[in-house]
């Protein structure tokens, strides 16, 4: 084996283990010279790799080919990542929000220095979502990618869905499986979702978007409710995250989302992840596979390793175009509900159109701006009300359709 293929692990967590474990399946396991990680005082299995807890984060070690960034500190990564980029070192991350934060520094940092960065296993797990963006659909005039990108989430809906448990004890159970973290903000809340869309958006439309100029709703304002309107008409509650280009404006969301049995996404269930994506020359296309987990996404690291064995190296042919100017005022079709009555003139938003979906003013239908639900998201999710995107006019329709008929029968 060459001297000047060594590796370095930073991270021997879920996704640092699988790794190994499938690198160790398919070459020799001492490439991978060196372990970090943090805790001393932890058992660990046993791995043919030096294990150390102190090492310099800049590896100017000239044996080193790569450093594999799986930490789960965004604080910690982010030198790691920044300064061995610099230096010219290749690095291999799975860390979204740290991606989603910092990609256009990532991006010159690595063109100046002439180091490669790759992260395939930071959006969708086993779904190698950004190289077919990045290289099969480069020169394809993409019109929307959109997908259930949080496995996390996507469990919990199920089980609401399934088991119509509560939202808290599915969470509990997800949580006992290791499907969501002990703090599971950045899942439920629509974060996690939304730091993969944007760096799927870098690849399928060239345009690098911060993470707060985008509006994120989480699944966890959903109740029993909910998913009892929901169930009444066969749809099913969603976290979708979406990028849609129209004529030459981009706009994004990541939004909980009514979907009836005609969408792709419809039969996603757990810890899956679905992605769409429509092109004008290719149609319409459809991924599925494991969002998460120690092997799926070990797969997709140790895949990550051998692109760069082989010199690949993401083109961002778009990013080097003119890009798409991106826009949040598109208008969606939401559908605002709360388990009391209320006032939905109170919420001080603009609708161009509100339609009452029953007598008692519990739910309403609204074609709304997105940015307008964004400058007001912590305003309604603060008077106790819910927000779910209506997936297609056909929806819509079928619900206003419904509360008429019950109203002229009454
Ligand atoms: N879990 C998944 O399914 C999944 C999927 C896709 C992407 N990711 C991403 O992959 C990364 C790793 O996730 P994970 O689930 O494997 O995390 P994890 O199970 O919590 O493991 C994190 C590892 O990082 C080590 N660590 C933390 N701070 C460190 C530091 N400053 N220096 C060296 N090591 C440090 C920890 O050391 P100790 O062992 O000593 O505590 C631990 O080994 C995260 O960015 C995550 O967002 C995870």
């Amino acid at each position: 084996m060459s001297t000047l293929n060594k590796l370095k692990l930073y991270g021997f967590g879920v996704v640092g283990q699988g790794f190994q474990e499938y690198l160790a399946q398919n070459e020799n396991p001492k490439r991978l010279h060196t372990i970090i990680v943090k805790d001393a005082g932890k058992s660990r299995k046993k791995v043919d790799s030096i294990i150390e807890t102190t090492n310099p984060y800049t590896i100017r070690d000239r044996e080193v080919f790569a450093i594999i960034e799986l930490i789960s500190s965004v604080q910690d990564a982010y030198g790691l990542v920044f300064e061995n980029l610099e230096i010219g070192k290749n690095v291999i991350s799975a860390n979204k929000k740290l991606i989603a934060e910092n990609l256009d520094l990532f991006i010159r940092t690595e063109r100046s220095s002439g180091s490669t960065f790759l992260y395939e296993g930071a959006v969708c797990g086993s779904i190698p979502i950004i190289r077919i963006l990045n290289d099969l659909f480069a020169y394809e005039e993409l019109r929307r990618v959109k997908g259930i990108f949080n496995g996390s989430s996507n469990y919990i809906l199920s089980k609401l869905f399934q088991d119509d448990l509560s939202y808290e004890e599915a969470l509990n159970q997800a949580q006992e499986l290791g499907f969501a973290e002990a703090d599971p903000t950045s899942d439920v809340g629509g974060y996690d979702s939304l730091y993969k869309l944007i760096i799927a958006t870098v690849h399928a439309f060239g345009v690098i978007i911060r993470p707060e100029q985008v509006l994120n709703v989480g699944i966890d304002a959903i109740t029993k409710e909910d998913v009892e309107f929901a169930k009444q008409y066969g749809l099913k509650i969603k976290l979708i995250a979406r990028a849609s280009r129209e004529n030459g404006a981009l706009s994004l969301s990541v939004l909980p989302t009514l979907l009836d049995a005609s969408s792709e996404l419809f039969n996603i269930e757990n810890e899956y992840n679905g992605v769409v994506v429509e092109g004008e020359s290719i149609g319409t296309h459809f991924y599925k596979g494991k969002g998460a987990g120690s092997h799926p996404t070990g797969a997709v690291v140790y895949a990550d390793l051998k692109a760069l064995d082989a010199g690949y190296r993401y083109s961002y042919h778009k990013l080097d175009q003119a890009g798409d100017v991106f826009i949040d005022d598109e208008e969606v079709t939401v559908l605002f509900s709360a388990e009391t009555p209320f006032s939905i003139n109170k919420l001080e938003v603009e609708f161009s159109n509100l339609i009452p979906l029953d007598a008692v003013g519990k739910r309403h239908l609204a074609k709304i701006k997105l940015s307008e639900l964004r400058n007001n998201k912590h305003d309604i999710q603060n008077k106790g009300i819910s927000v779910l995107a209506v997936d297609t006019d056909v929806i819509a329709k079928q619900l206003i359709q419904s509360y008429r008929t019950t109203e002229i029968l009454a």
